[in-house]
């Protein structure tokens, strides 16, 4: 088992060009190129090809945050897969909740985005995860189950080897509430034995991430837990110094309380 860490910054509808070109700029300073973990950064649509070509000769990667379901066509305010990669994205973040939550994307349509973000070799980032009701009524592992299933649908093995998830519990996102990292490993190993059963030993090669008020300050107790092989980080994505301190975690497990 050799996963290595994935840190993604998702930007969100934050930051313009220069910005963007700023923050690439910055973080590829304070991070360097460190061998042993990837460095992703998920700018808006409008400043994807200025970070990409910013963060050429550096470790960092750029990716979209959404992308269409079809290949091109009238689908007027959309963005097309190649148009993303054309753009310099290497990765896609698919049916973050907030896209399910305000842009109504259902699992059905975040499988057709997965299978075809693998068919034009971009890295698919397919977000699962619970809102707060459904973890007060005990449907936490129902939820992830039924977007974990569905998201990963007609995939093979091969094709799930090179998917990320991120398991980001809805009730944490943007709240400051960061999972403990037991409760986000209970989730992570859930999914990890989920995967193994759908998809044998193609699950030790997938990284799950977790996402959920990631910050400086808990990136290192939660990179410490088995099943956790990095984060998608939103607001402390947008700070270089915060980001980068993520991206330079050292997995330790936090003190018993
Ligand atoms: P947050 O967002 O780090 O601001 O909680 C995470 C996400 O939505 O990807």
């Amino acid at each position: 088992m050799s996963r290595k860490p994935l840190m993604a910054g998702n930007w969100k509808m934050h930051k313009t060009i220069a910005e963007s070109v700023d923050l690439v700029k910055k973080l590829a300073a304070l991070t360097g190129a460190p061998a042993d973990r990837e460095i992703l950064v998920c700018p808006p649509f409008t400043a994807l090809a200025a970070a990409a070509q910013a963060a050429k000769g550096t470790a960092v990667q750029v990716g979209a945050q959404n992308m269409n379901d079809n290949l091109q066509g009238a689908f007027t305010g959309e963005v097309a897969p190649g148009m993303v990669k054309d753009a310099g994205a290497t990765h896609v973040v698919i049916g973050h909740s907030e896209r399910r939550q305000f842009y109504g994307e259902t699992d059905a349509l975040v499988n057709k985005k997965v299978r075809l973000a693998l068919e034009q070799g971009l890295t698919p980032i397919l977000c699962v995860g619970e809102t707060l009701a459904e973890r007060e009524a005990g449907k936490t592992f129902t939820v992830v189950e039924r977007h974990v299933t569905e998201g990963l649908k007609a995939l093979s093995a091969a094709d799930v080897a090179r998917v990320v998830i991120a398991y980001e519990p809805v009730w944490a996102i943007g709240t400051g509430k960061t999972a403990t990292p037991d409760q986000a490993q209970e989730v992570h190993g859930f999914i990890r034995r989920k995967l193994e059963a759908l998809f044998g030993n193609a699950a030790e090669k997938v990284r799950v991430l977790y996402g959920g008020s990631v910050k400086p300050d808990n990136v290192d107790a939660l990179m410490a837990q088995p099943d956790i092989d990095g984060g998608l980080v939103g607001g402390a994505s947008l700070k270089a110094d915060d980001f980068a301190r993520i991206v330079l975690f050292q997995a330790v497990a936090a003190p018993a309380k």
